[in-house]
């Protein structure tokens, strides 16, 4: 009997977090219900998201990054029937997939100078691994730098690279000899590349915990240092990289910029099929595949799809016959207009960090006196509490989904699809002023929820206190 979908989403229509947690994550379905994240989404197109109250949402969390299109463009959901409704054949594994080339010469245009060759897998963490091997490859050497605050998947490998302690407690010991540095920190950085045993130090040009965006003089100068020390640069554009900060990738913003190896995934999927791509070098590729029985020793099973390859390409075209780079650099110009245009007007807001349309709007401790009273109150029952009480009337009053920016930062990030409109901005400039009044009366009915949010919070630290203790 054919599978009908359409039927299993009719049937388990608002009952999917129940299905959910009892078979996959009830914890994060715990978490989705106190911030009130838990509605069944039943359509999407563009920028919008529709729940099962036919509801319509503006998506600007954009599963952290990947629909720099929105959901089913055209061009990529036909490139993608077209794979469907051919008999083309793929992963017959000992071939060499035609799309794959294609789209990795599409890819190698775009990059910066000498990146020629390109690595495929399924994901974001993958496309790090693969720099994490592929480097150490090239340079005989152990060990990896990463910056503070720094995200690059996952997996074991990209975990080792995570500059946030709670990602990595737990499943620790990880890759050894690996090395934090802070943003900005040139003496920090030389200090450990001086020891000759660094084989990449690997960087986001934007860091999407935070939006913090290295300066072009502290990248020119690692790049500079990382060559006097015979260490590869890896350039991580896995969320910035795809036309997301106004260039192909946010490292071509830098002039003189030349890393050894890119990643990227999200946006290059068009929203539809996994990928991962790891850009490099010939001659450090080669060092990997340096043998006919080494011919495969870095692969992956489900590596260079048609699906995903066609959705890359597809991607690509949107990107280019769209325009939208230039595109996310005019709106990216018009929300930053319109944030700074209340900074003197709202207390708790401070600015914006933002390249294109990836950006950070931040806010901080307020003069006045009663304001301050509720914004030390708050960070004391939960430092990731105050960024919360944007995000979640951005959700339930104006139907706009957006994130927190990271643990323990009051700096809220939005992602939006590379092609919305200037009124999409507006609605969303109009949105967060609204909030901004609210969260200016203390005390008030805003200001209710941080606290209910808050006692939850505490009640969990104590929970979680007693069992580590027992
Ligand atoms: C900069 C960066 N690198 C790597 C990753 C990991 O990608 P994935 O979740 O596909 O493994 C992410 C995911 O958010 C990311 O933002």
């Amino acid at each position: 009997m054919p599978i009908d979908i359409n039927t299993i989403l009719a049937e388990t229509r608002g009952k999917n977090f129940e299905i959910f947690e009892e078979h996959v994550n009830p914890v994060f379905v715990k978490v989705l219900r106190i911030l009130g994240f838990n509605h069944s989404w039943i359509r999407g197109e563009g920028p919008y998201l529709w729940d099962e109250d036919g509801t319509r949402y503006l998506d600007f969390l954009c599963n952290w990054g990947v629909f720099n299109f929105g959901r089913r463009h055209p061009t990529i959901r036909g490139a993608l029937q077209q794979v469907l409704d051919s008999d083309f054949p793929g992963w017959v594994g000992f071939d060499g997939p035609p799309l794959a080339g294609v789209l990795a010469r599409e890819l190698t245009k775009r990059m910066p100078e000498g990146l020629d060759t390109v690595y495929f897998s399924n994901s974001g963490t993958e496309a790090i691994e693969a720099a994490i091997k592929f480097t150490r490859a090239a340079t005989g050497r152990p060990c990896i730098i990463h910056l503070a605050k720094a995200f690059h998947g996952l997996t074991t490998g990209s975990l080792s690279l995570n500059g946030e302690a709670s990602f990595r407690r737990g499943f620790e010991p990880l890759l050894s000899g690996g090395s934090e540095v802070k943003l900005g920190d040139l003496a920090g950085l030389e200090a450990r590349l001086a020891v000759g045993d660094i084989a990449a130090f690997v960087f986001e040009p934007i860091q999407g915990k935070g939006v913090n965006i290295a300066s072009d003089e502290y990248l020119l100068a690692a790049q500079n240092l990382c060559r006097k020390y015979g260490a590869l640069m890896v350039c991580d554009e896995v969320q910035s990289g795809m036309g997301r900060t106004g260039r192909f990738l946010a490292c071509q913003w830098i002039d003189g910029l030349q890393p050894d190896v890119v990643c990227l995934s999200k946006a290059l999927s068009g929203g539809y099929v996994p990928v991962g791509a790891t850009i490099t070098r010939r001659a450090i590729y080669n060092s990997v595949y340096d043998s006919m029985n080494r011919a495969i020793v870095h692969a992956s099973t489900f590596g260079m799809g048609n699906l995903a390859m066609a959705a890359g390409l597809a991607s690509l075209a949107v990107l280019d016959d769209e325009n939208l780079a230039e595109r996310a650099n005019e709106l990216g110009a018009r929300f930053r207009r319109g944030i700074e245009a209340m900074v003197p007007r709202y207390e708790f807001l401070k600015g914006v960090r933002q390249r294109g349309l990836m950006i950070g709007i931040e806010f901080g401790k307020p003069e006045s006196m009663s304001l301050r009273a509720a914004w030390t109150m708050v960070n004391k029952m939960d430092e990731n509490l105050f960024a919360q009480a944007i995000v979640i009337p951005l959700l339930d009053d104006h139907h706009i989904l957006t994130q927190v920016a990271g643990h323990a930062i009051p700096i809220v990030k939005i992602l939006p699809p590379l092609n919305i409109s200037e009124a999409d901005v507006d609605y969303f400039l109009a949105a967060l002023e609204d909030v901004m009044i609210k969260l200016h009366k203390f005390p008030g009915p805003a200001w209710d929820v941080l606290m209910k949010l808050g006692n939850h919070a505490i009640t969990a630290k104590r929970r979680e206190g007693r069992a580590a203790a027992t």
